[in-house]
């Protein structure tokens, strides 16, 4: 026998030197949920220790996040009160805008990005502008999610990273961080962002489940591939800075392709249904807890160059 492949696994030496792929912390990004109040720290009940924090109470969480090393949070604002056009959205005071001020007090070289959406802040919990014959009016929308990002790059946002799927929010976005002199403020595109079932542990924790129908006119068809690399490359000629997949575990053949054809950073969000599978299994006993590690891991090999989850903490506790 000539060939062997079993002689590059002979060893552990061996092992790490022809070993591949490499997580990083470097590559994580912790999801970080404020709510409006004081004094609040609440394990969130459809996220295995995830927390409901409220601004005064960020001190310890974002202090142990920068010691793990973590780079980069992403933040999720859950407020106070929702009307039709989520104006507690792009409110300067609103939740988002006062966490990113006290983040960037606690911890100036830590890379904000803020979730940019309307779904937690209109009262019916859709991810746009509703019309009155029920309809997400696309154009409607892009004003508005225009205007909460440049709120939320006044806030002191590094990134921006628009998940509501409306056609054309990017460049919108571009448009008005650029005349209101936010050049450096980059923007995070959920390109791809599937209709996916996944979702429900965070729609709970975030309070924002559609209060009719549901989300399938404007995010993708879990069926679709091609429809995929559409959406990301219209949000590279919009002016995206990176381009996402999401979920992650069930659309590594998606994340391939994007990172094989665009030269931008290929980000991928492990959503809150993939999170609590695994946490539970692991509760269980089925799995071990390497399996953590391991889906992670295979995220980055499948093309990510970064990653969102809400095992950053974790990962970089016991793996990195
Ligand atoms: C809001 C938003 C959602 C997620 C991130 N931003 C939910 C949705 O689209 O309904 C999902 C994240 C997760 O499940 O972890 N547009
Ligand atoms: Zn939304």
């Amino acid at each position: 026998m000539i060939k062997r492949a079993r002689r590059l696994r002979s060893s552990i030496a061996i092992r790490n030197m022809v070993r591949e792929t490499h997580l990083s912390v470097n590559d994580l990004i912790q999801p970080v949920f404020v709510v409006e109040g004081e004094k609040i720290r609440r394990e969130i009940p459809s996220l295995t220790n995830m927390y409901h924090l409220s601004i005064d109470m960020l001190d310890d969480e974002i202090n142990e996040i920068v010691n793990l090393g973590i780079q980069s949070i992403i933040v999720f604002g859950i407020p106070d009160k929702k009307d039709e056009i989520a104006s507690s959205a792009y409110d300067d005071n609103g939740i988002v805008q006062k966490a990113i001020r006290r983040i960037k007090q606690i911890a100036p070289n830590l890379c904000v990005i803020s979730d940019v959406c309307m779904c937690q802040y209109t009262s019916h919990g859709h991810c746009g502008i509703v019309t009155s014959d029920g309809i997400i009016d696309n154009d409607e929308s892009l004003q508005y999610l225009a205007k909460i990002s440049l709120s939320h790059a006044k806030a002191g946002a590094d990134i921006v990273a628009p998940s509501d799927m409306m056609d054309g929010r990017v460049m919108a976005m571009r448009n008005l961080l650029d005349q209101n002199g936010y050049y450096n403020v980059s923007i995070m595109a959920y390109s791809a962002k599937y209709a996916s079932s996944l979702y429900g542990p965070f729609r709970d924790a975030a309070n924002s489940a559609p209060e009719f129908g549901d989300r399938k006119t404007y995010q993708m068809d879990p069926h679709n591939r091609l429809e995929a690399l559409k959406e990301m490359e219209f949000d590279f000629d919009e002016g995206a800075d990176y381009l996402m997949v999401k979920p992650a575990l069930f659309y590594l053949d998606v994340l391939r392709e994007g990172r094989n054809q665009f030269e931008l950073p290929m980000v991928a969000y492990m959503v809150s249904g993939e999170y609590m599978m695994i946490k539970n299994a692991v509760r269980d006993g089925v799995l071990s807890e390497n399996v953590i590690y391991e889906s992670v891991m295979s995220i980055k090999r499948a093309g990510a160059d970064i990653i969102i989850t809400y095992f950053a903490k974790e990962l970089a506790k016991k793996w990195l």
